[in-house]
C-alpha cells in the first residue's frame, strides 16, 4: 500500500540559527497508537521553547528527553489547532471532525499525532490560527497566577515580559481573578499591555517596578535578567515571586543558577521564591476555554507566517520583535 505523505517543517541536527536547521520536505504521515488521535493541523505557533528544542539548548535540556546528540522529534513545533482526522481504538474522548486544541509533538506540518490528555475542544469563539496561539503560553500563564503565585482578587500582582507570549496570557488572567495588574513592557509595546486590561504599564526603558512605594503580592518574572534581591525589594513581606523562565545566553544554565538561589533561600525567607514547569493537560486546557468562551482572556496574535516561513517566524520571535503571539497556518 502506499505511503501517506504530508507536508512537514523537519530538522536533522541541533542548531541555533532556524534557517539553517529547519526545512519543508514531503514526510510520511504519522501513525497513531491505539490511545492516540490523528489530528489535522490547520495551525501551530511558535514560543521561546520551539527555540530551545530547536537548539538544543540550554544543555541541560537534552538530558531531559530531547535527545543528547540529536533532536528527537524531527519537527520542533507543539503547539495545535486542528480537526480530528482518526481516533485509536481506547480513544472515548474525541471523534473525527471535533475541532481540537494543545499539544503534540510535530505540530509544524499537515498532521499530528497527540494523546487525549494534552488536547481539549478548542474555544468556540476561536479561529484555528487563535486557537493555536493558547497552549503552551497560556497553560503556563494559568499555572503560575493561579497555583503558583495563588492569585486572590484585589491583590497587587505585578507580570515581567507582559508584552510576551505567557506574559500577554497572564496579565489577562490574573485580571480574571480580580487582581490589581502592573504589567513591564519595552516603550513599544506599552500600548499592548495596556490594551490587554492591564491597570498599570511600567516601561522598564525608563522606570524601575522596584521604585517607589509600590510593593507587589505576586510576581511573575518572564523576563528573567532581573536579580532576586531586586525582584524581592518589589514584593511584600509575604509576597510570592514565580520565575517562569527568562532569556539568557547561558549555554549550561540558562537563568538556571537564579532559580537554584531561589529555591534555597525561600525557606530562610518570609517571602516564597518558586519556580515551576508547566504542565500540558487536558483539563487546564478545558479551563481555558472557560476563560476565553467567558470573553476574559483573548491571544493576542501579532502575525502569522505559511508554514514555510516557520523558520522565519522563530527567528521574528529570538528577535525580540513579537507582540504576544505569533502562529503558523498550515
Ligand atoms: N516554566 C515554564 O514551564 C515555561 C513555559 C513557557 C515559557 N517559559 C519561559 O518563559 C520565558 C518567556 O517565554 P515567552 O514565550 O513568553 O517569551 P516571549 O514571547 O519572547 O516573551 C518574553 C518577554 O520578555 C520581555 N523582556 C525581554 N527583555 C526584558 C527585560 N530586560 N526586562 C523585562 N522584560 C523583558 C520581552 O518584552 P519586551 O519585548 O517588551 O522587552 C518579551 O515580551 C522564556 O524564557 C521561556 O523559555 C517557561
Amino acid at each position: 500500500m502506499a505511503v501517506e505523505t504530508m507536508r512537514a517543517i523537519v530538522q536533522d541536527d541541533y542548531g541555533s540559527a532556524p534557517e539553517e536547521v529547519l526545512r519543508l520536505a514531503e514526510v510520511a504521515r504519522p501513525t497513531i497508537g491505539d490511545d492516540e488521535i490523528l489530528v489535522h493541523v490547520r495551525a501551530a505557533s511558535v514560543d521561546r521553547g520551539t527555540w530551545h528544542i530547536m537548539a538544543g539548548l540550554p544543555y541541560p535540556i537534552r538530558v531531559a528527553g530531547f535527545g543528547l546528540r540529536r533532536p528527537k522529534s524531527l519537527n520542533p513545533g507543539r503547539c495545535l489547532a486542528g480537526t480530528v482526522e482518526s481516533v485509536g481504538k481506547k480513544v472515548t474522548e474525541f471523534k473525527p471532525g471535533d475541532e481540537v486544541y494543545g499539544t503534540c509533538e510535530g505540530s509544524f506540518a499537515e498532521y499530528a499525532s497527540a494523546r487525549a490528555g494534552r488536547l481539549a475542544l478548542k474555544p468556540a469563539n476561536l479561529s484555528f490560527e487563535q486557537a493555536a496561539a493558547v497552549p503552551i503560553s497560556a497553560l503556563t500563564a494559568l499555572q503560575g497566577v493561579r497555583d503558583q503565585a495563588q492569585v486572590q482578587a484585589g491583590q497587587r500582582v505585578l507580570i515581567i515580559g507582559a508584552s510576551g507570549g505567557v506574559g500577554t496570557f497572564a496579565v489577562q488572567i490574573a485580571k480574571a481573578f480580580g487582581a490589581e495588574v502592573t504589567g513591564v513592557s519595552s516603550t513599544a509595546k506599552v500600548d499592548l499591555v495596556r490594551a490587554l486590561g492591564a491597570d498599570h504599564v511600567v516601561d522598564y526603558t525608563r522606570d524601575d517596578f522596584a521604585d517607589g512605594e509600590h510593593r507587589y503580592d505576586a510576581i511573575l518574572d518572564t523576563g528573567g535578567n532581573r536579580r532576586l534581591s531586586h525582584l524581592r525589594r518589589a514584593l511584600t513581606p509575604r509576597g510570592r515571586l514565580v520565575l517562569v523562565g527568562g532569556e539568557t545566553d547561558g549555554r549550561w544554565l540558562g537563568g538556571m543558577d537564579r532559580v537554584l538561589r531561589a529555591k534555597l533561600l525561600s525557606p530562610l525567607v518570609s517571602q516564597k521564591l518558586g519556580t515551576f514547569i508547566g504542565s500540558e493537560n487536558a483539563k487546564d486546557l478545558a479551563a481555558l476555554r472557560e476563560l476565553v468562551e467567558a470573553g476574559k482572556v483573548a491571544p493576542a496574535v501579532d502575525r502569522t507566517y505559511p508554514l514555510s516561513e516557520a523558520p522565519a517566524a522563530i527567528r521574528y520571535l529570538q528577535d525580540g520583535h513579537a507582540r504576544g503571539k505569533l502562529v503558523i497556518t498550515v
